[in-house]
């Protein structure tokens, strides 16, 4: 649906030139949800607004749905560009108009009549459950609200890209997850190709197929969601899995010499980590009885992504060293990620 080829972006000003978005290459497929995520700066919106031309690449092509754009007439460009939709984090709507009249904005000069648009106007409110807010001003509506009203707006036209530029960032953790279930929901329903950009993880896992990690104007790291999380190659990516992990706090409670942490002798704590999407069967409890030790699990992080389990456990294991080691033995045969831990702290 949409291919970056080659996409470069500079800035020239007075005092220097910004080099913004460098040699991207993607490809989003149709009916897909694909997330870009990287640190303030990073290029992303700079790089999705290649995607509709708001901003020109320097260099580079873009293709949608099969039509290279960049060398389109300001008008036929027009034409592409009701094909993508978009939404940004602080709503942008018209603050001295209605809910309807936001909605309603976009279908203006097709030549529809006053009845297909009222009807028009009304589906789209429905679909994003708003029906009871059309005469409201977006003033009297909250966050989540007004992003309901900007997506009704940004499909009018019946778009089949929806590119959202931190969509959900000026969103508490609820109503982010409200917008992101419609997202998903208009992703199904209408077979919308969706790109999201973001700075947090949560809303990568949530609902995308697949990411793209960018850092200082590249894509550093791609894939789908599954494989990236658990198998990060780049530092800048194993930083954001971080942000929504809490595995790696466990260096943290060594480093302050807590009393979590403290070992007997023959205590090992070891830390695994799922790589697999085919990790479902029982392991904790399955080394515990078929190598006689124990396991006090002293984190958990593991969550469902792209119906897998993803994340891992920071366990404290005790008994036989023999029986510890063969227990590791196991996991790892199961293309489980272990690190033992020995260097806690010995009473
Ligand atoms: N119109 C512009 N003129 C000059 N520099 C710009 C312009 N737009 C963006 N930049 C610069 O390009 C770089 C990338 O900016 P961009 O807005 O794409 O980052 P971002 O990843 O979206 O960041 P954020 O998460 O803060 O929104 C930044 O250094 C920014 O200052
Ligand atoms: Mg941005």
């Amino acid at each position: 649906m949409i291919r970056l080829q080659n996409i470069s972006k500079s800035f020239t000003t007075e005092e220097s030139v910004i080099h913004a978005v460098k040699g991207v290459n993607l490809e989003i497929n149709k009916g897909e949800v694909f997330g870009i995520i990287g640190f303030s700066g990073a290029g992303k919106s700079t790089l999705v607004r290649c995607i509709n031309l708001l901003e020109r690449p320097t260099e580079g092509s873009v293709t949608i749905d099969g039509m290279e754009i960049t060398t389109l007439s300001e008008k036929e460009l027009r034409t592409v560009r009701k094909k993508i939709g978009m939404i940004f984090q602080h709503f942008n709507l018209m603050k001295s108009r209605t809910v309807y009249q936001n909605v309603a904005y976009p279908l203006k000069g097709r030549g529809l009549t006053k009845t297909q648009i009222q009807n028009k106007v009304k589906s789209l409110l429905k679909l994003v459950n708003l029906s009871d807010k059309e005469t409201a001003y977006p003033s009297q509506l909250s966050g989540g609200q007004k992003q309901r009203v900007a997506i009704a707006r940004a499909l009018a036209n019946e778009p089949k890209v929806l590119l959202c530029d931190e969509a959900t960032s000026a969103l508490d953790p609820q109503t982010t997850l409200s917008i992101l279930k419609l997202l998903k929901e208009l992703n199904e329903k209408l077979g919308l190709t969706i790109v999201i950009i973001t700075h947090e993880m949560s809303v990568i896992k949530e609902v995308c197929n697949r990411v793209a990690v960018m850092d200082k104007g590249s894509v550093i790291e791609q894939g789908d969601v599954f494989s990236v999380f658990s198998s990060p190659k780049e530092a800048v990516t194993q930083e954001f899995i971080d942000t929504t992990s809490t595995l790696s706090k466990i260096y943290d409670l060594i480093k302050a010499n807590s009393v979590i942490v403290k070992l007997k002798p023959g205590e090992k704590i070891i830390k695994l980590k799922y790589l697999e999407k085919s990790t479902s069967e029982p392991l904790v409890s399955f080394i515990s009885r078929q190598f006689n030790i124990d396991l006090n699990i002293i984190f958990g992080n593991i969550e469902i992504i792209q119906e897998a389990p993803l994340g891992g456990l920071v366990a404290l294991v005790s008994g036989k060293e023999d029986d510890i080691k063969a227990a590791i033995q196991y996991l790892l045969n199961k293309n489980v990620e272990v690190e033992v831990i020995n260097d806690g702290i010995y009473q």
